[in-house]
């Protein structure tokens, strides 16, 4: 056993900040930050990164980290009255010592749990009391899990909205297509929010797009075809997904670097359109998993079908 690391470690990151390193034997790994309860990290057995991080992320409150996963909550974006993307992603989270079992038990080491419980301060912005539980997971094969649980402790219901802002590394965004959310209905954000229905075949990207895509299915899957790489993203109790890439309004972005955008795409998954209502003692249950797989070709086309329906 000597000289393996384990599969869970405590240890400080970037400005000295806390960090969770989960390892799987076969050489996969992530990384979280408690300020923000934020992975950003995730790689494959061989070393390479699957999150896209921003080289000019600034690792200080009250700033999110730009890139990674960031957790929009108690309200995605500025659908509410609170700044941009609710508080959770700003604040320091703790290491949950004790969490409630799940149904499922699992023989899986590389987990840990973290839970956000508001400040004062928290509740004069936002006057409801609730436990906010994440368990993020490396799965046997390298695939990330992060399953929140929100309970409300409070005597009145709450609702939130929520996303997992997740930004994946793309080779090159020019050459990446989203599958699963053709003909699906959106909002566009880059035009007030206003409902379109989406035309064509996969989604793929010559500019900014901001748009959040209703009802959408369990499975998407990005096709980065120049990495010859598919993420398949899976999700539960999140029916919306919010697509994003800057594209050239980057360069007003500070903590984003002017071309970074090519090497990067939010796909998260959300509940956007229809808030999450929580009566007293309920609790809600949002997951994303994530995983990368070599994509497959077939008479030199890609083949998502095989991908989604796998
Ligand atoms: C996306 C939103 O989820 O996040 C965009 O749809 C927003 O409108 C982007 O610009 C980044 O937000 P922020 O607050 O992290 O700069």
């Amino acid at each position: 056993m000597s000289g393996e690391k384990p599969p869970v470690e405590i240890c400080k990151g970037v400005n000295g900040l806390d960090k969770v390193v989960l390892r799987e034997v076969r050489g996969s790994s992530a990384e979280m930050y408690l300020y923000g309860g934020h992975v950003t990290s995730w790689r494959n057995d061989h070393g390479e990164e699957l999150l896209f991080l921003s080289t000019k992320a600034i690792f200080k409150p009250p700033k999110a980290i730009r890139g990674g996963i960031p957790i929009c909550f108690p309200q995605f974006g500025s659908h509410g009255n609170l700044d941009q993307h609710g508080f959770a992603r700003n604040r320091f989270w703790s290491i949950d010592a004790n969490p409630p079992p799940f149904p499922t038990v699992s023989t899986n080491k590389a987990f840990t749990d973290l839970i956000f419980k508001p400040s004062e301060e928290d509740l004069k912005i936002w006057p409801h009391s609730y436990e906010f539980r994440l368990r993020i997971t490396l799965g046997p094969g390298g695939d990330l899990m992060l399953t929140s649980r929100i309970r409300n402790i409070d005597t009145k219901p709450f609702s939130f909205t929520f996303a997992y802002h997740t930004y994946l590394s793309v080779s090159d965004i020019s050459e990446v297509r989203i599958e699963g959310l053709e003909t699906l209905d959106y909002l566009d954000n880059l035009k007030a929010k206003e409902r379109f229905t989406e035309q064509g075949d996969a989604i793929t990207f010559e500019a900014e797009v901001d748009k959040i895509y209703l009802g959408t299915p369990t499975k998407i899957a990005i096709i980065d075809h120049e990495k010859k790489r598919t993420f398949v993203l899976r999700k539960d109790g999140l029916p919306d997904a919010v697509v994003w890439n800057p594209w050239e309004k980057a360069k007003s972005i500070a903590d984003l670097g002017d071309d970074e955008y090519k090497h990067m795409l939010c796909v998260e998954p959300a509940a956007v359109e229809k808030a999450i209502t929580l009566k007293p003692g309920e609790e809600w249950k949002g997951r994303l998993e994530l995983s990368a797989v070599p994509s497959s070709y077939r008479s030199g086309q890609l083949d998502p079908q095989r991908v989604l329906q796998g």
